[in-house]
């Protein structure tokens, strides 16, 4: 077993400080639920000159124009941005990734499609194996379009002929319409489809935390049990509140977890207080320099 997972473990530092010293393939799964559009965004304008006696500018000959904006791509820009974002630490969850292990990518439904592309990319679009539908019911309702109430979930694995997937071990669901199946299939329940139904973390639930992009365990659960098996490693490295850390424990597998803020590591510290905690990066390690600073504590 590689040093570098000995223990379960919580990092403190930018997950790009210590991704690359973790070992190749170490994972089964990997978890994570980036922050919406990180990279600055820079807007790209268009200027058109026009003749303007009173313009800003002065041209051939001592015209004066004034300058009109055609266009301003902000978004596009800050699309770019945040792909190039996650472009190196997604590329660092596939080299992460055991042959027989499963990527969930947890994003909002306006960057859904653009990581899509990403990801294609970077495992191949032959390892594209569910876009899942994570449904909620909560928080205020325009009236101006369909409420958006609903995150993308993007599922790939290493390789498609290698991958583990046990649909069995997941907790199983009510049917919609019990009425409509035996007694016993309607005991037994119903193994879920990729349109999840969930509710968010209750407010006053055993598992709130605080943390304000909390995620539901029931949600992270689901991904465990399908995709890991008992003692695998699992990694999430936008932790947050250690949501994964926190499924992975109760189901008996490892983990490590990644956050930069420390609002996030202190609430993971207090939900998982057996974990290891290791603050800086540790980007050098792999290139047999020494750490930049290490706190490592075993409760
Ligand atoms: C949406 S939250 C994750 C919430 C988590 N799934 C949970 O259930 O609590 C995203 C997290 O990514 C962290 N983050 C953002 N950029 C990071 C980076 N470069 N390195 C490490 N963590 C980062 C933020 O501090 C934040 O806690």
């Amino acid at each position: 077993m590689p040093a570098a997972l000995l223990h379960d473990a919580i990092h403190h530092a930018d997950n790009m400080d210590v991704l690359p010293g973790l070992p190749d393939a170490a994972f089964q799964l990997v978890y994570v639920d980036p922050p919406f559009n990180t990279g600055a965004s820079q807007s790209r304008r268009t200027l058109a000159m026009v003749p303007d006696a009173d313009g800003d500018r002065t041209g051939f000959k001592g015209t004066r124009y004034r300058t009109r904006l055609l266009a301003e791509s902000r978004y596009r820009d800050a699309f770019d941005d945040y792909l190039a974002f996650l472009e190196p630490r997604l590329r660092e969850a596939h080299r992460l990734l055991h042959e027989s292990g499963t990527l969930y990518f947890h994003i909002d439904y306006r960057e859904a499609h653009y990581c899509k592309l990403l990801l294609d990319e970077l495992f191949g679009r032959e390892q594209f194996l569910n876009e899942l539908i994570w449904a909620y019911d909560y928080g205020a309702r325009t009236r101006r379009r369909w409420p958006a109430k609903h995150d993308t979930i993007l599922v790939y694995v290493k390789d498609a002929r290698a991958y583990h997937f046990d649909g069995e071990s997941v907790d199983r669901e009510p049917y919609m319409a019990p009425g409509l199946v035996t007694p016993e299939k309607a005991a037994r329940g119903k193994l879920p489809t990729d349109v999840w139904w969930h509710t968010i973390v209750p407010t006053n639930g055993r598992e709130k935390t605080g943390y304000p992009t909390q995620k539901p365990e029931g949600i992270v659960r689901r991904m465990v049990q399908a995709s890991s098996r008992p003692g695998d490693w699992c990694l999430d490295f936008f932790a947050g509140s250690g949501t994964l850390g926190a499924v992975a424990a109760q189901l008996g597998r490892r983990y490590v977890l990644v956050d930069e803020s420390p609002d996030a590591v202190a609430v993971m510290r207090r939900r998982l207080p057996e974990a290891a905690v290791v603050s800086g990066g540790d980007r050098r390690r792999g290139r047999g320099d020494a750490p930049r600073k290490r706190e490592a504590e075993r409760a």
